[in-house]
């Protein structure tokens, strides 16, 4: 059972790995990581914070059961112009900070089954991704939130354990 990696464990850290298989044990991870999702009141979660090292991203869809998978996500194209929203994240409980994020994004990835998908994205699915591909690379919300707006006494805390 996969279990969330919370701050400071330092998978949270580490840069994931590329893909290459696209089998059954992928597609049983991305519906294992959308119920420990859905199971947390996620909207989004990348496979460090379930302490697996690989460049998978599953998304919630508006219906709140299904999900879509990003394999190798790749964000080729970031809007110049912003915008700046509350974000939390499962890996840090009861912390909430604003973070200013491009309003729309290009992104390149690959589906479950490998086929490659271009898209243009934008609005609330394109911040959510930033964040959820930023995991990919060791970056966290923290590193770029311009206020903590909740929770600050405990990310201090959380902070000084490392
Ligand atoms: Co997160």
């Amino acid at each position: 059972m996969l279990k969330i990696a919370t701050y400071p464990q330092p998978i949270l850290r580490q840069t994931a790995k590329e893909i290459t298989e696209f089998n059954q044990e992928l597609r049983d991870l991305a519906v294992e990581m959308s119920k420990i999702m859905y199971e947390d009141n996620g909207i989004g979660l990348a496979a460090p914070q379930v302490s697996i090292s690989q460049k998978l991203v599953v998304l919630g869809d508006e219906d709140n059961k299904s999900f879509t998978a990003y394999v190798n996500p790749e964000i080729t194209f970031f809007s110049r112009e912003k915008v700046v929203n509350e974000e939390g994240c499962l890996s840090f409980p009861k912390i909430f900070g604003l973070v200013k994020r491009s309003k729309k994004i290009h992104l390149k990835y690959q589906d479950l089954d490998g086929k490659l998908h271009k898209v243009k994205i934008k609005d609330f699915t394109a911040v959510v991704l930033q964040h959820e591909i930023d995991h990919l690379n060791g970056v966290l919300f923290i590193d770029r939130a311009e206020k903590i707006t909740e929770g600050q006494d405990l990310l201090e805390a959380l902070k000084a354990k490392i």
